[in-house]
């Protein structure tokens, strides 16, 4: 990185991201202490922290133009510096044009520079007005655009609608939702006002929250007769982030509300059951395992978060790029692969050791002591000491202590 003075009023900056250089808010002159959290100081939005989404957001976006082959139109519009935007018109190939914008006056000017510094004024336009509004302006059938991604301060369900009319039949929608408090159940009421759907605090609270927000698409979609497929979806500190496409039809939204439902939960024996249906009869019943209360989260997605091939075709892409997270890229699409056709939810095996006071073994030994006894056992991305199986709660519980009673063997 080098400095870079250039009429921004503020200070700035020269990264390298992917194949572009871009100017960007010089984060540590925003800071007084390490513990700010500095892109939300700079007078325009910037989150280096957010490659690997920027990245995977690349590979998502070529594989799909790959599968539709042929050229393409973008919109980004929650742009920020315009970064992502840039990276789409630079690195996706078969892109037609892209469609940057944000409200702010200094992101537009930035981002307007940082298009111009690339040479992509006749494939990049800039606008600087709510996303909404921009949006429903490419609501018209022949107007619309193949992607957009949503990236938003927090949730994007604010924009769901506007970019849902906005999306050609088939097209894609990428979506980044921050607001993990909410999703994850410390905020439920939040949660139950903007994605329609309870959380719940379960040691699987991130698959929740991808499942909560694909609901919540699902659900807006469904209003105008549209359905969606998820393609893939991924969790990281943060963040979730949903790849979806939509296809136009009543039929594909009754599809959709079939695959809504919910997730029984226990707290005190881990026992956790899916249930579909979007309108629950009785919610107040107790565990079948151990008689305790029985929580319950949803109305939320129980239909699939990962599509294997989409999976496959971004390894493969990401294979021919030099990405600087394409290691980290590479972990999470191994773990993924390896869940796509999972059971919901996973257990964390140290969560289910501490309640039975036991030693925590290595994961990988429960996984194979599992496959051993017959059952399906895969690790997560969304956590890496998680495991799906089809064992019950119960069993998981006395394969674990069996394996802690023969424990000189790891
Ligand atoms: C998280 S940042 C975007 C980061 C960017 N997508 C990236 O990858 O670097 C969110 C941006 O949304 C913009 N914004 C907030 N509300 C908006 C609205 N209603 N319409 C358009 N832009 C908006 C903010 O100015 C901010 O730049
Ligand atoms: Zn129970």
């Amino acid at each position: 990185m080098k400095d870079e003075v250039v009429k921004t009023g503020f200070p700035t900056e020269i990264t390298e991201e992917g194949e572009v250089k871009v100017l960007v808010p010089k984060l540590k002159a925003f800071v007084t202490s390490p513990s700010q959290y500095a892109p939300s100081k700079a007078p325009v939005f910037y989150n280096p922290v957010m490659e690997l989404n920027r990245d995977i957001a690349v590979l998502a976006l070529q594989v799909y133009q790959r599968m539709l082959n042929r050229e393409v139109s973008i919109c980004e519009p929650l742009a920020g510096c315009g970064i992502r935007g840039v990276r789409f018109a630079v690195e996706v190939e078969g892109v037609k044009n892209v469609v940057i914008n944000d409200i702010s006056v200094k992101a537009f000017q930035l981002a307007s520079y940082n298009v111009q510094m690339n040479g992509l004024s006749k494939r990049v336009s800039m606008e600087n007005e709510d996303a909404n509004f921009l949006l429903s302006r490419y609501g018209a059938p022949r107007k619309r655009f193949d992607a957009i991604d949503i990236d938003p301060f927090g949730s994007p369900v604010p924009y769901l609608d506007s970019a849902i009319r906005a999306l050609r039949n088939g097209g894609l929608l990428a979506l980044t939702a921050t607001d993990l408090a909410p999703l994850c159940g410390v905020h439920p009421k939040a949660c139950v006002r903007k994605y329609g759907g309870k959380p719940l605090r379960t040691e699987y609270c991130h698959e929740l929250a991808v499942r909560l927000l694909a609901g919540c698409v699902a659900v807006a979609a469904a209003k105008y007769d549209i359905g969606i497929s998820i393609l893939f979806s991924h969790s990281m500190n943060h963040y979730v982030r949903l790849y979806a496409t939509i296809s136009h039809g009543a039929k594909r939204g009754d599809e959709n509300i079939k695959k809504m439902g919910y997730i029984f939960h226990c707290f005190k024996c881990f026992h956790r059951q899916p249930l579909k249906g979007l309108f629950l009869t009785n919610n107040h019943g107790k565990c079948p395992e151990c008689g305790s209360k029985i929580n319950v989260a949803g109305p939320l997605w129980l239909g699939k978060i990962f599509d294997r091939r989409f999976c496959e075709l971004l390894k493969e892409e990401v294979n021919q790029r030099t990405f600087k997270h394409r290691k980290e890229i590479l972990k999470i699409l191994g773990l993924i692969k390896n869940e796509v056709d999972a059971p919901v939810t996973y257990y964390v095996v140290d969560k289910l050791c501490d309640a039975l006071s036991l030693p925590v073994p290595p994961v990988r030994k429960v996984v194979d002591a599992l496959r051993e006894k017959g059952y399906e056992a895969s690790l997560t991305h969304f956590n890496s000491r998680g495991i799906r199986s089809n064992a019950s709660a119960i069993e998981m519980k006395e394969l674990l202590r069996e394996i802690i009673r023969s424990r000189g063997k790891f």
